[in-house]
C-alpha cells in the first residue's frame, strides 16, 4: 500500500475547525455497520486534529501547523472504492451506443466485444500508456474524494497478461496518492482456446506466481452464463483459502445463478452486483460475514435489473456501494455520483449511503482497522465537503469535494474558495 505521507515523511500537523458536521460511527472500533447501525452514525458539529498522519483528537489543535476552516462544511472519511477494474487500457464508447440502442451486453460479449475487447486493448497498449491513463483516472477519483481504492486484473485473459496486469496494479499503487489493494480477477471471461474448465486448471497452476507477486489480497470470479459457473466459484474459493487470500465474486449481475449460497459456503468476503439475487438468498447473506457490494453505476448505465437494496440493508447485511469503474459496464469513477445514483435508486438515507462508501467498504478490503471512519488513532484520510452531507446525493452531478486529506496531508484543494479555508502556522 502506498500514500504520499508514507513516501515523503511525516506531514505537518493538521487541525480542522468549526465543521458543521463530522461523520462519526456510533461507537469506536466497529468493524462494519449493519442495519440500524448505519443510521446511528452521527453528523454533529465539531473539529479534529491529526499528527503524523493519524487522527489524534476529535477537537481542533490550536498549535497545529495547518488549519482548515470547515465552517458550513461536513467532514467525512475519505471514500473507499472497494470495486474497480483499474488498471485497464482504452474505452468502449461505441459499445455504449449499441447498448443505448437496444443491444444486450451478453450479445455484445458473444460477438467479441465486452471484456474481450478490453483484453485486446490491454495487450496492444504499452505499460506506460496503461499507467498514464490509470493514474490520471486515479487523480480524478482523488478530486472526487476517493482516498482508497481496489485494483483488479481481469482483462489479461492469458496467463502472461494477467500477471502483467497485476504488476501494473502494483506500479499504479506506487504512483498514486491513494492507498490501493490488488485483486486477481483470474476468471473474468473464458479466454480463446480454453473452456471454463481448462482455464480454471490454468488458474490453479498460476497460483504460486499470483501469490508470489506479493501484493494480491483477494481472488475474484465472474459467475454468469457468459462466463464461469458455480463449480468454478467453489474451486476459486478453495484456491483462495489455500493461499490465504480473500474470495470475492461478481454474482447475480445479469441472471440468477444462485451463486450467493455457493459464495457463502466458500467463505467469500463479498458478493458484488446482486441485481438478480434470489429472494431466498438475502437472509443467509445478511447473517454472514460477507458484504453485499452494490454497483448502481453498472445497473443504471446498463439498464440492468436493480438489486433489492432496501431488503438487503433491512435484513442486516454489510451493505456497500462502489463504482465498479471499468471501460464497459460502468465508466464511472466518482463516489459522489455513485452515492447520488444509489440513494435515489435504492432509497438510502444520507448516513446509509455514506457508511456504505466508507467503513463498510474498508471492511471489504480488510482495511477497517485503520481506514474508513473518523476515530482517534485511525489514519487521517478525510474529505471536507463544500456543504452539508445531505447535499452529496441531492446536488446530483455536482462534485461536493472541496479538500482531500490523505495520511494527514492536504493533497487536493479545489480550484475555488476552498484554498481560502486553509491557513499555515499556529
Ligand atoms: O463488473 N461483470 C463483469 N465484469 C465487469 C464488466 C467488465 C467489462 O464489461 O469490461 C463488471 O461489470
Ligand atoms: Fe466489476
Amino acid at each position: 500500500m502506498s500514500a504520499a505521507a508514507e513516501r515523503d515523511g511525516a506531514p505537518p500537523s493538521l487541525s480542522i475547525v468549526a465543521a458543521a458536521q463530522v461523520l462519526r460511527p456510533p461507537r469506536d472500533r466497529m468493524q462494519h455497520l449493519r442495519g440500524d447501525e448505519l443510521n446511528a452514525q452521527t453528523l454533529d458539529p465539531g473539529g479534529l486534529a491529526a499528527r503524523d498522519g493519524r487522527i489524534t483528537a476529535l477537537e481542533p489543535d490550536p498549535i497545529a501547523e495547518v488549519t482548515i476552516d470547515a465552517t458550513g462544511c461536513a467532514v467525512i472519511p475519505g471514500f473507499v472504492d472497494c470495486h474497480t477494474h483499474l488498471p485497464f487500457a482504452g474505452w468502449r464508447a461505441g459499445e455504449y451506443e449499441q447498448k443505448l440502442t437496444g443491444v444486450p451486453y451478453e450479445e455484445i460479449a458473444r460477438a467479441g466485444g465486452g471484456i474481450a475487447s478490453s483484453s485486446r486493448a490491454l495487450r496492444e497498449a504499452s505499460d506506460d500508456a496503461v499507467l498514464d491513463q490509470s493514474s490520471s483516472l486515479a487523480e480524478e477519483m482523488l478530486a472526487a474524494g476517493t482516498t482508497t481504492f481496489e485494483c483488479k486484473s481481469g482483462y489479461g485473459l492469458s496467463r502472461e497478461q494477467e500477471m502483467r496486469a497485476l504488476v501494473l496494479a502494483r506500479e499504479l499503487e506506487i504512483q498514486v496518492t491513494q492507498t490501493t489493494t490488488s485483486t486477481a480477477l483470474l476468471a473474468h471471461a473464458v479466454p480463446e482456446g480454453y473452456t471454463a474448465d481448462t482455464w480454471m486448471a490454468e488458474v490453479q497452476e498460476m497460483m504460486p506466481e499470483v501469490v508470489g507477486a506479493g501484493s494480491v489480497t483477494a481472488l475474484d470470479i465472474f459467475v454468469e452464463s457468459i462466463a464461469f459457473g458455480n463449480r468454478h466459484l467453489e474451486l476459486m474459493g478453495e484456491l483462495a483459502s489455500a493461499s490465504g487470500l480473500a474470495l470475492r465474486c461478481h454474482a447475480e449481475q445479469l441472471s440468477t445463478m444462485r451463486s450467493v449460497p455457493v459464495a457463502l459456503a466458500a467463505g467469500a468476503r463479498s458478493v458484488d452486483h446482486l441485481s438478480m439475487i434470489h429472494p431466498d438468498d438475502i437472509a443467509p447473506l445478511a447473517a454472514a460475514p460477507c458484504a453485499a457490494v452494490l454497483l448502481p453505476g453498472a445497473e443504471f448505465l446498463g439498464a440492468e435489473h436493480r438489486a433489492p437494496a432496501r431488503t438487503i440493508i433491512d435484513a442486516g447485511a454489510i451493505f456497500v456501494l462502489a463504482t465498479d469503474a471499468n471501460p464497459g459496464t460502468s465508466p464511472v469513477f466518482s463516489m459522489p455520483v455513485v452515492i447520488g445514483l444509489g440513494s435515489r435508486m435504492y432509497g438510502l438515507s444520507v448516513r446509509e449511503a455514506l457508511g456504505s462508501a466508507t467503513l463498510n467498504a474498508a471492511w471489504v478490503l480488510d482495511l477497517h482497522h485503520d481506514w474508513g471512519s473518523i476515530e482517534v488513532g485511525k489514519r487521517a484520510d478525510l474529505v471536507v465537503l463544500d456543504g452539508p452531507a445531505e447535499e452529496v446525493a441531492y446536488r446530483f452531478g455536482h462534485n461536493p469535494v472541496a479538500i482531500v486529506v490523505v495520511g494527514g496531508e492536504v493533497v487536493y484543494v479545489r480550484d475555488d474558495e476552498a484554498a481560502d479555508r486553509i491557513s499555515q502556522g499556529a
